[in-house]
């Protein structure tokens, strides 16, 4: 048979090949026919460079290849004729095309050839494949298809072709639009389809819920818009077991979702909503579906399109329920004590709604076998209360959290009823009084330890037994502790930002804490000098003490802690010239030195050896001497303040070349920071911004627009024109200078500023024209300049002439400028607050806007707008981040702890973890887990 000729030379030979384990067990002919010489040095060529853990493949050795496991030879030709079982997954095959040969294995009934590396054409002859039972072809990395989409209709075509195919894996494959008719012969029974991770970017396709032989259904981060179709009444998908659709734009209501679902009520196992745009309530036919062990409904917020109500009642029906998730809904109401009846509930996430009432001893009463749980409530009426001697039914209890919710006054006793805890997060809990002693016999296993914002008293213990393999993270945040920094080695994030520590930061301290990755000490009174050892602590990345009394000059140290990334010293009495060891630090992308006693100047050796450098505060201190050019060659400048400091000389021209304040930012740099166990805040620190005279502390959350901060220095020249292409500067303060000429015509082009701030200079000439275009601008400021002519009058510039304006007098002190502008009192004009807001937010692409932070320690009512906006922004980039890192696949984790990490087989496990586990080198746990 010449069709069945297996052309394997094609493979390049250091391609790593690898079989299932279950290869081992296909069953093996004994011919006595010679196979042909080629292949079979094809063949061992192939193995030789072969990763083969579970030696599949130790039959292949002789000269006899027909006899060897997995193959099989045509009697009379002696050519290869049998692979039934082909799993060519997880290799790297480096781009090639997917070989032809393996359309003429017609014998194959399993090809998987996922996550290789394959790119171009699927061929079409793979529709020749008419026994196949099982094709996969998904990739973890889309691109390597997208660069060649035309194989799509192709792969439809050859798939139309497989009347028996049972299973099609298609995730991540970049296909960018479905078929509007099914693609499937009615006759294929077709039982498994995974669609996940393509850019459908459609809304769902009707011929989806017709397909009633369907068990499984991924379309988890398809790109899905719009309704769900569930108005056209009951889906066919009546024997669904794995439905998920996680992580689209799916807008409807959850009530109509559940009804659509309900000829499946007892087949559905696994159901994935989280990450949608539902609404409307969870209805009480939930309880039907008695076979449901994992429900997932955790959305964002944004704005209406959330889940609300409370949870029915009836899910104390749903027996089989292992995984509950409604974090982040605008749920509220009581939660029902039926949920104390879901016996084999692993885990219950009910994480930031509107909870009110309290929880009890009932809620809890049967979940003998919760490992996780997570409660909080953003209404701040939700109370724990149990009795004093209350013994957990939870004995196994690995992650507990209960915040924003009162469990105080006093530590919860029964805690120490919970020996496999592992993470203790009591956040804002209401909690007051001294840290109790026991404390200490649970943390050796210890690796979340959150009690911030809470009024945590008294001292903290001296001794602690934490083990440092667990990376442990400590946060005693906000509390009212004082005494010494204390000591406890084995601990790798430190956090004890507000309270009232006192004395110096202990000169032992890098001896003593060496694991430590995170340092936050700032906002206490900790004074004297910054302690060498330090620079023990070679892998800190993140130091913060700031808003201290700490004095004396910084140590020429920082050659031994090569892994900075965050530097905030700001706000103490440091005094001397900026150490030039600091500039030495590769990693480096923050740096904060604002508010000290700085003198000398700034050091030209800074753009050297920080090749990351993304921030530089060095507001509010001494340094002379001029902006040195070098700082042109930090690439990733975004923010850049040296107001306040007696610079002089003119504004480097270079600075217009600058590209970290050209483009718009990404993001992905803060996200390192702001990712850990669940909560994206664990890095926060505090910037002052001047915004038009208002100081405004914020801790920043987001990472922010670009800002160039030069006032009050004594800077001379002309604003160099260049400026005017750092397109994405959302702040330009040059005010309090000596600058003089004129304001660059084209300024127009900065589109996306939004503070501007030229006052108190000797600018001359007119307004440019160009500024009427600036459509951000919502605060400025010209005043006290020699400008003249006439104000232009268009946009924005409209409403800087209507009364409750930001600045009354924004043109003040500019004798020879006319034009029609009143004085506004400096009102409580919602209108105007809101453009500050919406222009903020309407961005167009994701960013906290530093405009918006500022504002919102002022404005309540934006706060929570704001946070919305974060939450959706952040599950976003989680996404992005985590579907890089993820290398999940179809396996259904264990149940056990740890609970997030039952993921769905698409491509996450649970949308934080991954980042988690890489930091906990855990990595293998995300592993694919060969089938
Ligand atoms: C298979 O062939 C080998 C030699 O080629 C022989 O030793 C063995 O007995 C044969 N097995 C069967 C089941 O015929
Ligand atoms: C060779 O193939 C023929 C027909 O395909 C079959 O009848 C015969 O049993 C085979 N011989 C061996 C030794 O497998
Ligand atoms: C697939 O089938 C077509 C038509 O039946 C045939 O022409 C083609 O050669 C086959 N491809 C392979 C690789 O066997
Ligand atoms: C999605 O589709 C809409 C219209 O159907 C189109 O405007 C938009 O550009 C598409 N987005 C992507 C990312 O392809
Ligand atoms: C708890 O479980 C036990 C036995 O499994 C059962 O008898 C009891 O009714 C359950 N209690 C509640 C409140 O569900
Ligand atoms: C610290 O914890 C370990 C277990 O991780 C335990 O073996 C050891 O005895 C503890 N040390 C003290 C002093 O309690």
């Amino acid at each position: 048979m010449a069709s069945t000729k297996i052309i394997i030379g094609h493979i390049v030979i250091s391609l790593f090949f690898l079989f299932a384990s279950t290869q081992c067990e296909v069953k093996s002919l004994n011919v006595s026919t010679l196979c042909i010489k080629e292949e079979r040095v094809a063949l061992l060529n192939i193995k030789k460079d072969l990763n083969d853990p579970s030696n599949c493949l130790s039959s292949w050795v002789g000269e006899d290849c027909c006899n060897w496991k997995g193959i099989e030879c045509d009697n009379q030709t002696g050519h290869i004729l049998k692979f039934d079982h082909l799993d060519l997954s997880y290799n790297n095959f480096k781009g090639i095309s997917i070989p032809e040969f393996i359309g003429s294995l017609n014998m194959l009934n399993y090809l998987d050839l996922s996550n290789s590396k394959f790119t171009g054409m699927v061929p079409t002859d793979l529709g020749n494949l008419s026994n196949l039972h099982h094709l996969d072809i998904s990739s973890s990395d889309s691109s390597v298809w997208v660069r060649d989409l035309s194989w799509l209709s192709l792969l439809f075509r050859a798939v139309k072709k497989m009347s028996s195919l049972l299973e099609l894996h298609l995730a991540s494959c970049g296909i960018s639009s479905l078929p509007p008719t099914s693609p499937f012969l009615n006759i294929t029974p077709l039982s498994v389809l995974d669609l996940s991770g393509n850019p459908l970017n459609t809304s769902m396709p009707s011929w989806l819920f017709n397909m009633s032989t369907l068990t499984e259904l991924n379309l988890y981060a398809s790109s899905l818009i719009g309704p769900i179709p569930s108005m056209f009444g009951r889906w066919n998908l009546c024997q669904i077991q794995y439905l998920v659709l996680g992580l689209n734009d799916l807008i409807g209501d959850i009530t109509e979702l559940i009804e659509a679902l309900s000829c499946s009520n007892q087949s559905l196992e696994f159901l994935d909503l989280r990450f949608n745009q539902l609404t409307g309530k969870l209805p009480h036919s939930l309880g039907k579906f008695t076979s449901l062990f994992y429900l997932d409904l955790s959305t964002n917020p944004v704005n209406s399109h959330t889940i609300s109500g409370p949870i029915p009642t009836s899910i104390g029906n749903l027996s089989n329920l292992v995984y509950l998730n409604v974090d982040n809904n605008k749920l509220n109401g009581k939660i029902p004590e039926s949920i104390g009846k879901l016996t084999n509930l692993h885990s219950l996430h009910l994480r930031e709604n509107y909870w009110e009432g309290t929880l009890t001893n009932l809620h809890f009463h049967n979940l003998t076998n919760l490992v996780y749980l997570s409660v909080s409530s953003k209404k701040n009426s939700l109370s724990f209360k149990v009795t004093n001697d209350w013994v957990p039914p939870f004995k196994n209890l690995f992650h507990l959290e209960i915040s924003g919710c009162d469990v105080g006054p006093t530590f919860p006793n029964w805690l120490r009823e919970l020996n496999s805890l592992n993470d203790i997060i009591l956040k804002n809990a209401g909690i007051s009084g001294i840290i109790p002693h026991w404390l200490y016999n649970m943390s050796s296993q210890i690796s979340q330890l959150d009690l911030s914002h809470n009024k945590i008293s008294g001292y903290f213990p001296k001794k602690m037994n934490f083990t440092s393999s667990n990376l442990p993270r400590v946060d005693f945040s906000f509390n009212q502790l004082k005494g010494s920094v204390p000591l406890w080695s084995g601990v790798s994030g430190l956090y004890l930002r507000n309270n009232l520590l006192s004395g110096t930061v202990p000169t032992n301290i890098g001896e003593e804490m060496s694991n430590l990755i995170d340092l936050d000490l700032s906002n206490n009174n900790l004074n004297g000098r910054i302690p060498i050892s330090l620079n023990e602590i070679q892998n800190l990345n993140h130091l913060d003490l700031s808003y201290n009394y700490l004095f004396g000059e910084i140590p020429e140290f920082w050659m031994g802690m090569q892994s900075l990334q965050i530097i905030d010293l700001s706000n103490n009495n440091l005094s001397g010239e900026i150490p030039t060891s600091i500039c030495s630090l590769p990693f480096l992308f923050i740096l904060q030195l604002e508010n000290n006693r700085f003198f000398g100047s700034i050091p030209k050796d800074i753009t050297k050896n920080l090749p990351l450098l993304s921030e530089l505060l060095l507001r509010g201190n001494i340094l002379t001497g001029s902006i040195p050019k070098e700082l042109c060659g930090l690439r990733s400048l975004h923010i850049l303040d040296l107001a306040e400091n007696n610079l002089s000389g003119s504004i480097p021209t270079c600075f217009g070349d600058v590209e970290g304040f050209k483009v718009p930012q990404t993001y992905f740099i803060d996200l390192i920071y702001s990712i850990t166990d669940d909560s994206i805040v664990p890095y926060t620190r505090h910037t002052e911004l001047v915004i038009n005279r208002r100081i405004v502390k914020y801790l920043k959350q987001m990472p922010v627009h670009s800002i160039i901060d030069l006032s009050k220095n004594y800077l001379s020249g002309e604003i160099p024109e260049k400026i005017t292409q750092l397109i994405h500067l959302g702040a330009l303060n040059l005010s309090w200078n000596q600058l003089t000429g004129n304001i660059p015509n084209n300024i127009g082009s900065l589109i996306d500023l939004e503070n501007l701030d030229l006052s108190h200079n000797n600018l001359s000439g007119p307004v440019p024209p160009s500024m009427a275009s600036m459509t951000f601008l919502s605060h400025l400021n010209l005043s006290y300049n020699n400008l003249s002519e006439q104000i232009p009058m268009a946009n924005q510039f409209g409403t800087f002439n209507e009364p409750a304006i930001y600045e009354p007098a924004i043109y003040e002190g500019n004798p020879g400028l006319c034009g029609k502008y009143k004085d506004g009192d400096d009102g409580d004009d919602e209108k105007t607050e809101r453009l500050g807001l919406y222009a903020s937010i309407d961005v167009g692409y994701i960013t906290g806007f530093w405009i918006v932070c500022g504002s919102m320690m002022l404005k309540r009512s934006w706060r929570h707008a704001y946070f919305n906006f974060v939450y959706e922004t952040r599950d976003k980039l989680m996404v992005l981040m985590v579907v890089n890192l993820a290398r999940v696949k179809r396996d259904r984790l264990p149940l056990g702890a740890p609970a997030l990490m039952m993921s769905p087989k698409a491509v996450s496990p649970g949308l934080v973890r991954p980042w988690l586990c890489y930091k906990r080198g855990m990595f293998s746990t995300i592993h694919p887990q060969r089938a």
